[in-house]
């Protein structure tokens, strides 16, 4: 299945059903969180599952250093493991979290239908694709198939904080609004790098993203490497 038509599916879902996991659900799970793809070599971290959550069937986290290398390397791969749920058929929420040791969660389980009162104060939807772009001139066909993706992950409050810069030779800077001082906005980088790398590598498997800054990474696309 096609990267976007899994973005399409997931959605943040914040009323659960009573369902518990069964063994199966229990082993497919923990395969999916040890065979993560890695962002930095340099980085491991260790996610782990909890059943010890009256709201949703299970969660999931990891503990992180509150660096921001760490953080966009727990985005992603937390992104990993939201979009591997959704595969599987579980509905999904990240949850911000002030718990010591991790800056966001991941909840799953399965949708009971339900709306959450919280959810009539979330904005829907997002902004039109040209509001993140600079560069738009350099925007092709293909890196268009990655840009709608993209702007599908999730934000806290759907602030989608997201920007993308189309260069000339198809590479493509993505970056935070002003993250200075917010731990959740390296977390975002990160889901959004996820999001934009599994779509460009529907295309081109040998598409890659590498730092640029802190707040900055950069997404080759399989055949512009060796460009420069
Ligand atoms: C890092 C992060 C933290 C989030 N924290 C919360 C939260 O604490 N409570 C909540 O209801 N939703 C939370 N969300 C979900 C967002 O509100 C949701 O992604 C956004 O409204 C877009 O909706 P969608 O995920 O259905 O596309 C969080 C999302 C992210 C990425």
């Amino acid at each position: 299945m096609k990267f976007i038509e899994i973005a399409k599916r997931r959605h943040s879902t914040r009323k659960y059903t009573d369902y518990t996991l069964t063994e199966e659900d229990k082993k497919s799970i923990s395969h999916l969180l040890r065979s993560l793809s890695s962002l930095d070599k340099k980085i491991t971290l260790n996610w782990v599952i909890s059943e010890d959550i009256k709201k949703a069937s299970a969660f999931i986290y990891s503990a992180v250093k509150q660096v921001p290398d760490e953080l966009v390397c727990y985005g992603f791969q937390g992104e990993e493991i939201v979009i591997g749920l959704t595969r599987m058929g579980f509905d999904t929420c990240w949850q911000a979290s002030t718990a010591d040791g991790y800056p966001a969660r991941i909840l799953l389980g399965k949708a009971s239908g339900e709306k959450a009162f919280s959810e009539m104060f979330v904005k829907k939807g997002r902004r039109p694709l040209d509001s993140f772009v600079q560069g738009k001139e350099n925007l092709t066909p293909v890196l268009k198939e990655v840009l709608e993706p993209a702007i599908l992950a999730p934000s806290a409050l759907n602030k989608q904080p997201w920007k993308f810069e189309i260069r000339p030779d198809e590479r493509l800077l993505i970056s935070v609004d002003n993250p200075k001082g917010a731990d959740l906005k390296y977390v975002e980088l990160g889901i959004v790098l996820y999001h934009a790398l599994a779509a460009a590598r529907d295309n081109d498997p040998l598409s890659s993203v590498r730092k640029v800054t802190e707040q900055a990474y950069e997404l080759v696309l399989g055949r512009s490497q060796g460009r420069a």
